[in-house]
């Protein structure tokens, strides 16, 4: 069995858990080639509660897509109760990967290899000749234990989050901190608004550069004034708090003073709940390990991260407002285009940032660096859960 501190100093990581102003940041291995990626993609995502798409993407009965988690091959689908289901993508028979591009399933997924075919239960339901010809039976051959694997899923404000290895805590529990965190804000009644915008709901940026940079920088506001300076003309560093969530699930940042201003003066409906003395907040925060959330009084994001390898990430954000006709309504449409192209050209700002943060890694005198004790605790809160998740394990 291979050990993390083959690949990784134990110290290091010890040294991240200390006190902000005792700390450094992850070390350099953490996002390089290099072994430690098996350990991460185990500890910190198939251990985990991860988000691999959301729900609104798959709009049909039968409706399936695949994805690759860090080279895991998966199924996410739609079945005949309108329930997302996450199957791993592989054939049971010898193991061909199922599916390839996205596809409506009429009543069975058939495998092109051997034609094995599974339904949307992943009931392997199928097996032509497998007794020899036209013998489609075998003797001893139990077909309900090669049905598809299904993998634990939970779909929360839209999102589908997995937990591939099964060991966690239910999704429920597990988010409660964040939950009732933010039942100050919205109730149930407006959460079940949400709906995804027609158009301009949806953009991918990709960067070249490990997933980690992307937490980092938005959990803090620090970087505000000198990266976001169109932003930061009415939203300014001192107008932000920080947020850090126990148990350590979380982290990020908050603003005081959101206020929507859009051409020729129209703004969005607000959730029905969202208090009169609140309307100025908007809360942005990261929920480990891959996914970044703002909510507002009138439209709510995700903006969630496909890492691919060490040094390139996708960046899908999702873009959500309250109800159909703020999310589908010519009425919106053009506050809809606005509020994209907001959100584009601010998490562009960021994207040139974070592909630097990769370069900067390559310097092997960087000690992974020195914390701001006063701005940079979300960040550090972060690093902090890596190290300790990754250091649990020892
Ligand atoms: S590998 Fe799928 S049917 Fe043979
Ligand atoms: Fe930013």
């Amino acid at each position: 069995m291979e050990k993390l501190e083959n690949y990784i100093s134990l110290e290091k990581l010890e040294v991240v858990c200390n006190s902000i102003e005792e700390a450094h940041g992850l070390p350099n291995e953490c996002y390089l080639e290099g072994g430690y990626t098996k350990f991460e993609r185990k500890l910190l995502f198939e251990d985990k509660w991860v988000v691999i798409g959301v729900a609104s993407n798959l709009k049909q009965k039968g409706e399936a897509i695949p994805f690759n988690l860090l080279g895991i091959p998966l199924i996410i689908l739609k079945d005949k109760n309108d329930k997302i289901r996450v199957f791993h993508n592989v054939c049971s028979h010898r193991g061909y990967k199922l599916l390839n591009e996205p596809c409506k399933i009429k009543n069975a997924l058939r495998c092109p290899y051997h034609s094995w075919a599974y339904d949307l239960n992943g009931k392997l339901v199928s097996t032509p000749h497998i007794g020899g010809m036209d013998k489609n039976d075998a003797d001893g051959f139990v077909k309900s234990r090669s049905d598809l694997i299904e993998v634990r899923s939970y779909v929360w404000l839209d999102m589908i989050f997995i937990n591939i290895s099964g060991n966690q805590i239910p999704f429920d529990k597990y988010i409660e901190p964040l939950e009732k965190r933010w039942s100050k804000f919205w109730t149930k009644e407006d959460q079940n608004l949400i709906t995804h915008a027609q158009d301009n709901g949806y953009f991918l940026l990709e960067a070249k550069c490990n997933w980690k940079f992307a937490i980092e920088n938005y959990c803090e506001s620090y970087h505000l004034p000198w990266v976001h300076p169109g932003l930061n003309s009415y939203s300014k560093l001192e107008d932000h708090y920080h947020i850090q969530g126990l148990p350590n699930r979380f982290a990020g940042q908050g603003t005081l003073v959101y206020n929507p201003r859009f051409e020729g003066g129209k703004i969005f409906p607000n959730f029905p709940n969202w208090p009169s003395d609140k309307e100025e907040i908007a809360e942005y925060v990261a929920l480990f390990p891959n996914v970044m959330l703002g909510i507002h009084k009138d439209h709510y994001y995700v903006y969630w991260l496909e890492p691919v390898s060490y040094n390139y990430t996708k960046e899908h954000m999702d873009i959500y407002y309250v109800g159909e006709r703020a999310a589908k309504s010519d009425e919106y449409m053009s506050l809809r285009k606005q509020n994209y192209e907001q959100w584009h050209s601010i998490q562009s700002e960021d994207l040139r940032i974070i592909e630097g943060m990769q370069d900067g890694r390559q310097s092997p005198a960087f000690n992974g660096g020195n914390f701001s004790p006063v701005m940079d605790n979300p960040t550090h809160h972060f690093n902090k859960w890596v190290a300790q998740e990754l250091l649990s394990t020892n």
